[in-house]
């Protein structure tokens, strides 16, 4: 089970200028109970789509169908879609299977070697496709795209499907699982033209939330994580977000704790976890975080530009990088640790250096006993310098503590996001990006934008050294 330790937010552990206190949380209870009976009446009324993932009735069988189906004869899985499409898929994946799952040999996989393509850079999309190239006919293209039209994931597709029909031919279909919208959208049409499997995007689940849906479970079933429990933590903890009793519900907590640390000026807020195996899942945060919260109007219309930043760091690799700026730099970081009281697995050191007594202390010592101590040694130091931190501890690393994080993180964006007033499940500002994107590449009907763009694309001589 995960708990959430806040001691070292509060003003006990670093005084009340920079600390949640007592007065603080009284202060918020009435606006927190208010938001936490909104958001447990969506979710337990079918009105927030994420919260009917945990205990889908045909999503998990249908994905466990296709994967079986597809898994004895595929030697390399490849996804492409990207943000919420793929974001997902990346930390399930690094969360739940060895560092070099890819490297491994076959008989010691759980299946197929896995490649999320999340960008649209030549090299690494050549250096796969290289890479994959002699194998095609083994190989399985998942395309994920709820509306099928993301520049990067349809140009990835179309040279994907160029390069399989090139090597298979008629049957190159029987190599792609398209998962996309049920019932509409360019992907769903040219699925349907072409005769490929499909999976379905929740029409209801923004991509961000979608890790819990085919859109995150395809490629977890193929490459052996258990899908089941992974469903399961999200469930277990979706009871646990669901207690009326904010001081006594995880998720309630954790968005007080962030939005009081905000109001105090902690606006940048780190996610660290000391495992390295979780660090992805701060990337999968990062977006959550970014695209829900980070708002120009709250719901009244009123200008608010709010959303605190969200920044990754991993330890103890970032302890000999950004912890001298955390510590003393601007007093405007909360760090929310994750910690695993149980790693994947023992190492210890050798009993080497006797005769070195700096050394000494090393010696025979396990290395997750030294990352958790340091994790420790880190919060304490913070704590000196008066910077707020939170510890997020999982027992271990499972395909159900890993599940029972992703819905605390989604019900805690969900509360966030009523707390400030704003809409946590739109995405306004990305749209701009998109449509001048198809401007510059000569897409009709942007004519007009391509001209608003000339002024700040033109090199002028003036500002360039
Ligand atoms: O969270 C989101 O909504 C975005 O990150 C989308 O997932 C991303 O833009 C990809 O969109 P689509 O699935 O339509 O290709």
């Amino acid at each position: 089970m995960l708990t959430l330790n806040w001691k070292n937010a509060t003003d006990v552990a670093i005084g009340p200028e920079h600390g949640v206190t007592k007065a603080d949380l009284s202060g918020i209870s009435r606006t927190m109970g208010k938001a936490l009976r909104k958001v447990i009446a969506q979710t337990t009324g079918g009105k927030l789509g994420y919260a009917n993932l945990p205990t889908h009735k045909t999503y998990p069988n249908a994905v466990k169908r296709l994967a079986d189906k597809f898994r004895p004869a595929t030697t390399d899985l490849v996804v492409l879609g990207i943000g919420g499409s793929a974001l997902g898929n990346i930390a399930l994946q690094a969360a739940l299977n060895p560092a070099t799952y890819n490297l491994l040999p076959d008989a010691k996989r759980g299946g197929p070697r896995l490649f999320v393509l999340d960008n649209v850079d030549p090299a690494m999309v050549g250096d796969v496709l290289d890479f994959i190239g002699p194998r095609l006919a083994t190989t399985c293209v998942n395309v994920i795209s709820k509306s099928g039209e993301t520049a990067e994931t349809a140009s990835q597709f179309m040279i994907f499907r160029q390069a399989l029909k090139e090597k298979l031919g008629a049957s190159f279909a029987s190599r792609i699982v398209a998962t996309t919208d049920a019932k509409q959208g360019t992907l769903h049409d040219i699925a349907k033209a072409d005769g490929y499997a499909t999976l379905e995007v929740p029409g209801d689940v923004g991509g961000r939330f979608s890790v819990l849906s085919p859109v995150g479970l395809f490629s977890a079933a193929m490459c052996g994580i258990d899908i089941d429990q992974l469903l399961a933590g999200a469930a277990a903890m979706q009871k646990r977000t669901e207690h009326p009793k904010w001081r006594e519900n995880p998720a309630a907590v954790l968005a007080a704790i962030k939005h009081l640390a905000a109001v105090k000026g902690k606006i940048m807020h780190v996610m660290m976890p000391y495992s390295n195996r979780l660090y992805l899942l701060a990337d999968w945060y990062r977006q959550l975080w970014a695209e829900s919260l980070g708002k120009q109007h709250d719901r009244k219309g009123k200008e608010v530009f709010a959303g605190p930043t969200p920044i990754k760091a991993l330890g103890t690799t970032d302890q000999h990088s950004q912890v001298q700026l955390y510590r003393e730099g601007p007093n405007d970081k909360l760090t929310v640790f994750l910690e695993v009281a149980k790693q994947a697995r023992e190492l210890a050191v050798p009993d080497a250096f006797g005769e070195v007594p700096g050394l000494a202390y090393l010696r025979n010592a396990d290395l997750g006993t030294l990352l958790n101590a340091e994790k420790t040694a880190t919060e304490y130091a913070m704590a000196c310098s008066k910077r707020p931190s939170v510890t997020i501890r999982f027992d271990e690393i499972t395909p159900h503590s890993v599940g029972e994080f992703i819905y605390l993180y989604e019900f805690t964006t969900s509360l966030a996001g009523e707390l400030l007033n704003i809409n946590a499940y739109d995405q306004p500002a990305v749209e701009l990006g998109k449509k001048a994107t198809f401007a510059l590449m000569g897409r009709h009907g942007y004519e007009e934008t391509a001209k608003e763009i000339t002024p700040f694309a033109q090199i002028d001589e003036k500002y360039v050294v």
